[in-house]
């Protein structure tokens, strides 16, 4: 979590910084900060809330020629978001800003206070400052003591670091967050956690790997790597193409996002299907080979992507599928056999859960898969081979897009993989293909089917709570429309197997217990109509989303025609992500931004 930018150069530090800023404000956005270093003295500015506050507090503040800044965009982890805990933090002569989770710090804080230094935030990040400040005193080279204070931090890092003693340069480190520097012929250099701030700015970047450390000042870059070897900086090209997301007149980045929904699929497809097949030209068959059962990991909405994936494995490429919670995962000793694809599905790419788990299946021996949003993240360049999903950025908070291009790799990779194995037959293959190419229709938003969600949302603002239920695949689509309106309307929601209703839940049931039901008309709709009447039957209020008519229910939304529960899944994937966007507009939330979350969760 939080975002990380540092320049040196002599442009508009503070701009440039800010800038940056704004393009990694999806990685949280409880306070931020920046502290610039320009003739011998430090200006620092620290706001809480989001960057306009920052900017607000800056307007009056201005660089002109060398300097040397650093700045940070908060996710609270060790204290409250207040301007004391916010970044950048200051030592006696020096500031640092970090993102990640510095697990020794207790011990470190308490070793520091005993010899006399005063700590001014509840953060972990400060002890890096005050760390680096006492060996600075002992060894009198900041290298040498920026290097021992590395070797004294336990956790994950991505550190910036300033200094009066050594003014024109920063020391970097990255050890488990996402780093990187970008460079340009004008001998600037950028740091920032992900790309995006560098477009336009540098040609070409170095992205750190974990256990890299050095300095950066003008006309030299210095990285050492985690065997303390000096080694040169990998330069890889850096796309121009500023998709920095505007508004295009929607109310939110997530509308946007949902009316994107059809090309984006559109694009995931292109190339990868004919007539008869699908073609992963980024997957080497040889993959497969030995392969006898693959395991889906991952968080959140991708780990819901991946549920459907489960089902959609087992179904038609007839291959044990098993699926993992990644933080779960990561602490309970699991088996791992060599005959597992250990395959993570990420938005980011830089999930700190998720991309543990890749580093655990690597270690132990078996081939991964990533599929993955964003190129040249963590988890893409750790793993043995990657499918990207190709949904473009996506700036809300509540993912949409991703969670529709995973879904459509996953439905493809199925039918790979059910060609490899040759687990169904080439008819049925081309019979699934043709309705593959249906979805970008399906997800369409219509006018009236959005009108209608806007006026029913007014129904389902209050309520002691929410199920959504579904069985089959459309169990994880409960899941996921579960999520989506808990994440952006605080509201509680759960996603709930229909069948497992009556095992406790239907104990809830009564006018004011939401129940959003998912009744396809081509996946097990009479079971799945039982179990919405035995909720209907005592009262619960029932939003039934299907293309069959269904009277026992309080509301209905129905979807379009459709020929294949797939392509049911998708139309009400739509509506589900409409009803939570519309219930929390008229709560008055900030959609793009809810309260305490952050959009890449990059601590664990
Ligand atoms: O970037 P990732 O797909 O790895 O992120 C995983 C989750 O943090 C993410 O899906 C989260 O649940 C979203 N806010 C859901 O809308």
């Amino acid at each position: 979590m939080c975002g990380i930018v540092g320049y040196i150069g002599k442009k508009n530090t503070k701009e440039i910084l800010l800038s940056g800023l704004k393009e990694l404000e999806y990685r949280g956005y409880d306070s931020a900060g920046i502290a610039i270093l320009q003739n011998g003295v430090f200006s620092n500015f620290k706001a809480v809330g989001k960057l306009v506050n920052l900017e607000e507090k800056t307007k009056e503040f201005k660089t002109n020629d060398f300097a040397v800044g650093i700045g940070h965009t908060r996710w609270a982890t060790h204290g409250k978001p207040t301007e004391l805990n916010a970044h950048p933090h200051l030592g006696e002569h020096s500031y640092v800003v970090h993102n990640g989770i510095i697990e020794n710090y207790a011990e470190l804080k308490k070793e520091l206070q005993a010899g006399g230094v005063t700590f001014l935030s509840q953060t972990d990040t400060e002890v890096i400052v005050h760390q680096f400040e006492k060996n600075m005193k002992v060894l009198k080279n900041s290298f040498e003591a920026f290097k021992k204070t590395l070797k004294e931090l336990h956790g994950a890092y991505a550190i910036l670091l300033v200094t009066k003693e050594q003014s024109d340069t920063i020391f970097f480190a990255k050890h488990g967050s996402p780093m990187i520097i970008g460079i340009n012929e004008q001998n600037e250099n950028y740091f920032a956690s992900s790309d995006t701030p560098l477009i336009g700015h540098c040609k070409s970047v170095n992205y750190f790997e974990d256990g890299d450390y050095g300095y950066a000042k003008p006309n030299e870059i210095v990285i050492f790597d985690k065997t303390d070897t000096k080694k040169e900086a990998k330069l890889t090209p850096l796309s121009q193409n500023r998709l920095s997301a505007q508004k295009d007149g929607f109310r939110f980045f997530m509308e946007k996002e949902i009316y994107e929904q059809s090309s984006v699929i559109s694009d995931t497809l292109m190339g990868r299907i004919n007539d008869k097949e699908v073609i992963f030209e980024e997957l080497s068959p040889t993959l497969f080979a030995g392969i006898n059962e693959i395991k889906l990991c991952a968080c959140g909405t991708s780990y819901h992507a991946a549920m459907s994936a489960s089902y959609l494995f087992e179904r038609y490429a007839k291959i044990k599928t098993s699926l993992e919670i990644a933080s779960e995962f990561r602490y309970r000793d699991p088996i791992m056999t060599k005959d597992t694809l250990f395959v993570v599905i990420s938005q980011s790419g830089e999930t700190a859960d998720t991309l543990e788990t890749l580093k655990m299946a690597k270690a132990a021996g078996l081939k991964t898969l990533a599929i993955c949003n964003v190129d040249n993240s963590s988890i893409v360049r750790l793993s043995d081979a990657t499918i990207l999903t190709r949904a473009g950025i996506e700036k809300g908070v509540a993912s949409t897009k991703a969670f529709a291009t995973q879904v459509s790799v996953f439905w493809m990779l199925s039918l790979y993989i059910a060609r490899l194995k040759n687990s169904m037959s080439e008819d049925a293959i081309a019979a699934q293909i043709s309705l593959l190419r249906e979805v970008p229709a399906h997800v369409k938003v219509n006018d009236a089917m959005h009108e209608r969600i806007k006026r029913l949302s007014k129904r389902y603002l209050h309520g002691h709570g929410f199920f959504f239920i579904g069985r089959d695949v459309f169990y994880p689509l409960a899941l996921e429309g579960a999520l989506k309106l808990k994440e952006i309307s605080y509201l509680h929601a759960e996603g709930y197997p229909s069948g497992e209703m009556k095992h406790g839940p239907i104990a809830l049931a009564d006018p004011e217990l939401f129940t959003i039901a998912l009744l396809p008309k081509y996946l097990h709709y009479e079971k799945a109509k039982s179990n919405v009447e035995e909720l209907s039957a005592r009262d619960s209020t029932i939003c039934a989303i299907s293309q069959l008519e269904f009277d026992k229910a309080d509301d209905f939304i129905q979807i379009n025609e459709c020929s294949h529960y797939m392509l049911e899944f998708f139309e009400m994937m739509v509506v589900l992500q409409l009803l939570a966007l519309e219930i929390s507009i008229r709560l008055g939330n900030d959609v793009d931004m809810p309260r305490n979350l952050a959009k890449s969760v990059t601590v664990e």
